[in-house]
């Protein structure tokens, strides 16, 4: 089935066509024939930060023009395509309606069928399009920008949170270090590269919650962020790739370490990276060598299915819909949900 996958919840107009196969099944697979992403980064990064209303009206601006090339780029008409699926949230509210009304008024034109999915869901599931990729059960590492999860996935569409973030996820973290750094926004990708030539032991940056608790999956990474800054405060001379590589470390190793805890815990011996920060260098080679020691399959999306996209949400809506769910149906919410939790 060809679905039309639409995104607007943060500060990317990102839309794609999929051509999903045994979207009903425990096994499906997705490739994308379009995958257009306009990212609103160069819009917010003078601020630091996403201005959601700034947000909101680019999304406005863009996402014909982002749906039209879509729709271009994969070749085929609006009427060739057999469903529509839109990010429902969580997200910014702004953000989320433009997506939401412009899919649902398209779904009305053309009376195709239309599903709202979870971005998280979206994140979890972007693995299916690439060449690896795994069939449940997997344990799930959603780390980007506004989130950092840990999801046991035993079937598709069945997601159990296993662990959380407490305060800052680790995108963010990222990002504001990234500014206390005197780095642009977004951070995480400039840090990434700053660190290639730092010393990762440089600074022993604390790791956030104890390790000693076995049990516990949730992170924190303010403390972490607090620690730099006083560091940097009081060492102005410190080589910022030191200083990166160090930071980076920090977060990357309770990231790997709690994930290949959950794992076992759960009984689970597949992991999924997904989310911004899964495009991290060292995110990926430490999490490679810790489930390699632990006889854990590692699947690592590659770093354009690990950021927002419409591919990911075309992939998740096309399990919806093949099982026939529809938004029009009663039990469906027909707005947007900024803070939905899968
Ligand atoms: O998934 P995403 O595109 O958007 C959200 O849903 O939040 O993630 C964006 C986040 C930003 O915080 C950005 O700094 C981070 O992902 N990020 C990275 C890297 N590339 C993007 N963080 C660390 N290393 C990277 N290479
Ligand atoms: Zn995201």
């Amino acid at each position: 089935m060809l679905i039309l996958g639409l995104e607007t919840s943060c500060d990317e107009t990102a839309c794609a066509v999929v051509a999903v196969e045994n979207a009903a099944s425990e096994r499906p697979r997705g490739r994308a024939l379009s995958d257009i992403v306009h990212t609103q980064a160069a819009t917010h990064a003078r601020f630091g930060g996403v201005v959601p209303e700034l947000a909101s009206r680019d999304h406005l601006q863009r996402v014909l023009p982002v749906i039209d090339e879509a729709l271009r780029g994969a070749g085929v008409t609006l009427d060739e395509i057999d469903g529509i699926s839109v990010t429902r949230g969580p997200g910014l509210i702004g953000a989320l309606l433009v997506g939401v009304q412009v899919a649902k008024s398209f779904a009305f034109a053309t009376g195709k069928p239309l599903v709202g999915v979870n971005h998280l869901e979206g994140h979890l599931l972007a693995v299916l399009l690439s060449d690896d990729a795994p069939a449940p059960p997997f344990l799930g590492l959603v780390v980007s920008g506004g989130h950092t999860s840990l999801y046991a996935v035993s079937r598709i569409g069945e997601y159990r949170a296993l662990g959380h973030t407490l305060d800052d996820a680790a995108g963010e973290a990222f990002d504001k270090v990234a500014k206390l750094l005197g780095l642009p926004y977004p951070g995480g990708a400039v840090i990434d590269s700053l660190s290639k030539d730092g010393d990762r032991r440089a600074f022993a940056f604390p790791r956030g919650l104890s390790r000693k608790r076995r049990d516990v999956f949730d992170f924190s990474f303010s403390g972490l962020k607090t620690a730099v800054a006083t560091h940097v405060a009081s060492h102005r001379d410190d080589a910022l790739p030191d200083l990166c590589a160090s930071f980076q470390e920090a977060v990357c190793d309770a990231l790997t370490l709690r994930a290949v805890r959950a794992a076992k815990h759960a009984g689970l011996t597949q992991l999924v990276l997904c989310g911004g920060v899964a495009a991290n260098s060292r995110l990926r080679a430490l999490a490679h060598e810790r489930c390699t020691a632990e006889g854990i399959a590692l699947f690592l999306p590659p770093p354009r299915l690990c950021t927002d996209n419409g591919a990911m949400i075309a992939m998740a809506g096309a399990s919806h819909l093949a099982r026939g769910e529809r938004w029009s149906e009663p039990s469906a919410n027909l707005s947007a949900d900024p803070g939905w939790r899968l």
